[in-house]
């Protein structure tokens, strides 16, 4: 089946998705090179949830995001690689030596005791090597699981352990601005406590001191050295683990999500294609991190199935100064750029002096994820970015999706600020209120669900079925619950409104309540913590904990620090709350439970409209805390 180019094109293949599921994506798994075709398309239920696509096929991605290509397209440029500081040289990999690499790699990961099933964390900054380790995992059929490079030694090791991963790969430093941070170092801490770890493959990026530990630390280019550049990609079932991604979910420690090869495949590629109407010869950039499933989905394996050439940057948007991503989209021609909204906001408040001195007139498509992007947001992206000529795709989609699931076709659905707008072809959205009844017709507001699986969906949290089921199918029987909170307008466009869980998403990174919560009280002197977000300019959520702490002798301020230090270590920085508020109780029923409502409302400065606080065991404590609000 061909790419949509019309409106009415994506009607009729919405159409047919609904009607004939199995006939639409079996067609669009048709060109991809298989090892074996599939016995069946797709065999499901939501109850167990038991979900499975092209049983019985076998493949290898990388055959399709490589080998498929080096005919026709092997010294066409896939990755152009941009280093954090700009001056230092660039680097870029073609197709067949991107091929090459990875098939390197893939024996390299092979002789250090890598076989098909293992688990392999990788923990590295945004440098080209990144990509090869994931892609080289999965010619071998190893399990990859990436850990984004701002979590701790202790987050690192809690998922390391999760899933048993052998060997870790990383490097001795990265480099993130104006800062040098010593990963290797981080990674020696984490296996401290992670003794299934039996290897430790290092690149060298800042060449900076590090300690190796005889017979499990080697380095990269030592061992890429004598490796061969031949490398069969292993046969994998379709529904053979792909990776491993953790995500946090409103309770309990992050889970690992698990996506598969052949549905993750043919999804991903398939709205790649059509979300951002992808041209031959085109050069896409995607600024996220590979750490978390946009660079998966796509940096790493959409753009590349689809044969595509992308920008691959390591630094950050405001280093050396706020014009850094303008003036790379003109240095590559950049034609498609898929940012998230905390940066279009951070650059917006930088001011336009950063834009003034770019063209930006390769621009073609711009994208938007990550969070919800508010309208001002939206329009600077647009009038100073777009020109007013570049369609924006707000994307909607999660870890667990693997793949966009509502989002504008660039220049074919027309677009509206702030609204993920319609399904992609195959997505059957339903909103349904809180006792799961479904809400029909337009102009409503629900609990945003899917009632149909799409190729790309999670297929369970590694090592906890149970956890899969309870999280996402139990909810609203029946269906997946998607755990944001979305309006219908209409026109029938969808516009979500951002999590109904307590989940908080703080520049585009998502944050369990509950795990900030469990770090703040390890610190000795807190007895128990409430942790909420509040609306933030730049950030889209910021954290706001209120903490009761037993020792009267140590200064507010001082015990802030103590719990910034204590979340940087158990989490990252990532997590570390905007404001921290020391209290000496907290709301709460007489049931013993903690009325967010009304923590919520102190933290977004609504102090007089608290509704009903006659259910309080103390409602004193409201008073006090209004009182002592930041
Ligand atoms: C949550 C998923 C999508 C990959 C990156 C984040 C929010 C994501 C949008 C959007 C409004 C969005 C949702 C979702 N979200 N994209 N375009 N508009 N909200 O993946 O870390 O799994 O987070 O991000 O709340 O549930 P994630």
């Amino acid at each position: 089946m061909s790419l949509i180019t019309t409106f009415e094109e994506y009607k009729e293949q919405y159409k047919k998705s609904i009607e004939q599921p199995e006939q639409f994506w079996a067609e669009q798994a048709e060109q991809f090179v298989w090892k074996k075709r599939w016995d069946n398309v797709l065999d499901w239920n939501f109850v167990e949830p038991k979900i499975e696509w092209f049983a019985g096929g076998k493949l290898n991605i990388t055959e399709n995001c490589l080998d498929r290509h080096l005919a026709e397209r092997g010294d066409q440029v896939a990755y152009y690689w941009e280093p954090n500081e700009p001056g230092d040289n660039p680097f870029q990999y073609t197709y067949s030596e991107l091929h090459e690499q990875v098939c390197k790699f893939a024996n390299v990961l092979k002789k250090n005791g890598a076989k098909k099933g293992d688990r392999i964390c990788i923990y590295m900054p945004m440098v080209p090597e990144l990509a090869v380790a994931l892609l080289a995992c999965a010619r071998i059929g190893a399990i990859h699981s990436v850990v984004f490079g701002g979590f701790s030694a202790l987050a690192l090791s809690g998922r390391i352990q999760d899933c048993d991963c052998n060997i870790v790969i990383t490097s001795d430093g990265a480099y993130r601005g104006a800062k040098s941070i010593p990963i290797k170092d981080v990674v020696d801490e984490a296996l401290e406590i992670c003794p299934s770890v039996k290897k430790v493959i290092v690149v060298e990026r800042t060449n900076s001191p590090i300690k190796m530990v005889a017979g499990r630390d080697v380095l990269w280019s030592e061992e890429m050295k004598e490796a061969s550049s031949d490398c069969l990609a292993e046969a994998m079932d379709a529904e053979d683990i792909l990776f491993i991604l953790y995500t946090s979910g409103s309770t309990g420690k992050p889970k690992g999500v698990v996506h598969t090869c052949g549905g993750y495949m043919v999804y991903t590629h398939y709205t790649f294609e059509n979300v951002f109407q992808y041209k031959k010869d085109e050069v896409y950039w995607c600024t996220a991190d590979i750490g978390w499933i946009t660079g998966h989905s796509y940096i790493v394996y959409a753009p590349l199935l689809a044969g595509a050439t992308s920008v691959m940057f390591e630094g950050i948007p405001t280093y050396p100064d706020a014009g850094r991503f303008w003036q790379v989209i003109d240095k590559y021609k950049v034609n498609i750029f898929y940012t998230a909204p905390t940066a279009i906001r951070a650059l917006e408040a930088a001011g336009l002096d950063f834009v003034k001195p770019y063209k930006l007139d390769s621009l073609k498509v711009l994208g938007s994820v990550g969070e919800p992007i508010n309208e001002e947001a939206w329009n600077w992206y647009n009038v100073n970015i777009g020109k007013e000529n570049c369609p924006i795709v707000d994307t909607w989609w999660q870890t667990e999706t693997g793949g966009i699931l509502i989002s504008p076709l660039a220049g074919i659905t027309k677009t509206k600020p702030s609204f993920a707008t319609l399904p992609l072809p195959g997505i059957q959205p339903v909103l349904v209120d809180d006792k799961g009844n479904e809400i029909t017709g337009n102009g409503v507001e629900g609990n945003l669900c899917i009632k149909f699986p799409w190729p790309s969906i999670i297929r369970t949290t590694y090592g906890d079925h149970e956890r899969c089921r309870q999280t996402y199918f139990a909810t609203y029987p029946g269906l997946y619950f998607t755990g944001d909170g979305c309006k219908r307008d209409l026109d029938g466009y969808y516009r979500i409104t951002g999590r109904v869980d307590d989940v908080m998403n703080v520049s585009g990174h998502r944050i369990g309540t509950a795990e900030v919560e469990s770090a703040i009280n390890m610190h000795v002197d807190v007895v128990e913590s409430a942790v909420v977000a509040f609306p933030h300019d730049i950030k889209g959520q910021g954290i706001y904990a209120y903490v009761i702490c037993t020792n009267k002798n140590k200064s507010a301020e001082f015990l802030r620090l103590e719990i910034m230090a204590e979340i940087t270590k158990l989490i990252g920085p990532i997590a570390k709350p905007d404001k921290i508020q020391i209290v000496s109780g907290l709301p709460k029923t007489r049931s013993g439970k903690i009325m967010r409502r009304i923590l919520r409302k102190i933290a977004e400065g609504d102090i007089n409209n608290l509704g009903d606080i006659s259910t309080l065991l103390d409602p004193s404590i409201v008073e006090e805390i209004k009182a002592g609000a930041l």
